[in-house]
């Protein structure tokens, strides 16, 4: 192993959003917690992209920048390598982050008033950036089945062939349930999206951190997907823990949505990189293989270690498998706990910071998702403190 991932950064030093007394205070009530919530990882980011960080400070030159070539090359041989795919290099465009991306793309498919599919519980910016761009999301809950999350394609269908629906946001790997789709599941979904004339969005974001044998299929590559329906939005940010100095990039087919696309980051002045985040970008991308295959070995050791410690401890807390990403979505129902009181109980009994399920959607009132990506010394830590809670 090259790498450690035993040691935490030190975050005191920084002011990010996962300790800041500030947001523990307003979203727990209090500071003494052990924030194990927001979706990044207490890993230090890997030693070549804070050498090609400084090797770029050395440099100098600090003006206007365009997006390199070699950029474009790193994130088309990123893909070929770790998914098997070779896009277009014309349907690569950068914009600043994944949720705005699909504001853009909302705007120019979509009037206002118009629904748009979202399939709840979710990671919440996407329906937010519905009700704020003045669309309508229509939830579509998925089910649990058998042991794990499926997508309700009937009343997707439904919901599908209704005039006034006009997109899907898809979240694949999906947060916070941790399901990776599998291809006939896309199949179906872009079966139903072709009969009702839905275009469907796809964040992929969490593409990169899936576990065996689960396999993640970007949308656009699969051979049953019309192109011009799909678009897909991905960045480096969680793959690399580098969410702090990233850009994002979106992979468009369709040539008219991608003009207009472009036209709507052109206005707004959006259609320049930071000259650190694209040497981050393309440090993570052109290097990146070793470190994220010991990562993926390390959390999932971490997910084995959690899944064992609280069906042994917790038994009555329901997990929900983890196929992808490094978030763990924990079922309190058995307990009698959800809501407030839920956070509430794991705030005063266990000291533990993790995100309200009800962030996510109506569904996710007696859940929490907890973020396993931290060394396994903090992760012993934060299982104790369930396993304290629901003994209380
Ligand atoms: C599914 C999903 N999409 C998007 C984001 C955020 O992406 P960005 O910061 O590029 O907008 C996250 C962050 O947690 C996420 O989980």
């Amino acid at each position: 192993m090259a790498y450690s991932f035993d040691q935490a950064a030190d975050r005191s030093k920084t002011p990010s959003v996962k300790y800041a007394p500030a947001f523990l205070r307003t979203i727990f009530g209090s500071t003494d917690v052990l924030p194990m919530w927001v979706a990044d990882m207490e890993f230090e980011p890997a030693p070549f992209i804070l050498e090609a960080l400084e090797q770029r400070m050395h440099r100098g030159n600090l003006g206007y920048e365009v997006y390199a070539d070699s950029l474009h090359e790193a994130v088309a041989s990123w893909f070929a390598r770790r998914h098997g795919w070779t896009f277009k290099g014309q349907d690569l465009l950068f914009t600043p982050n994944v949720v705005s991306a699909l504001a853009f793309l909302l705007q120019e498919l979509t009037e206002e008033g118009d629904g748009v599919i979202v399939q709840t519980p979710v990671y919440a910016p996407l329906f937010h950036t519905v009700l704020a761009t003045h669309r309508k999301p229509v939830y579509n809950s998925l089910r649990w089945e058998s042991g794990r999350y499926e997508m309700d394609f009937d009343a997707f269908r439904q919901m599908a062939l209704r005039p006034e629906n006009k997109v899907l946001l898809l979240c694949s790997p999906h947060n916070p349930v941790g399901r990776v789709w599998r291809e006939e599941e896309l199949k179906r979904l872009a079966e139903i999206a072709e009969e009702g004339d839905l275009f469907i969005i796809s964040d992929e974001i969490h593409g990169d951190i899936v576990y065996a044998p689960h396999r993640h299929r970007p949308l656009l590559s699969l051979p049953f997907v019309n192109p011009k329906r799909v678009a897909v939005l991905s960045s480096p940010a969680k793959t690399f823990n580098i969410a702090g100095i990233t850009k994002a990039f979106a992979l468009i087919s369709d040539r008219k949505l991608r003009r207009a696309f472009k036209s709507r980051l052109e206005a707004l002045f959006l259609q320049h990189p930071g000259a650190l985040a694209q040497v981050a970008m393309e440090a993570s991308y052109r290097e990146g293989d070793a470190w994220v295959d010991e990562l993926l070995a390390y959390l999932s050791e971490n997910k084995r270690l959690a899944e064992d410690f609280l069906s042994t401890h917790c038994p009555e807390l329901g997990i929900a498998p983890l196929e992808g990403t490094f978030l763990m979505w924990l079922d309190f129902s058995a307990y009698g706990l959800k809501g407030k009181a839920l956070r509430d109980r794991l705030v005063q009994k266990g000291k533990l910071g993790l995100n309200p399920g009800s962030w996510f959607g109506e569904e996710g009132a007696s859940f929490m998702r907890m973020n396993i990506a931290c060394p396994r010394e903090m992760l012993m830590r934060g299982l104790e403190r369930v396993k304290l809670t629901v003994d209380s």
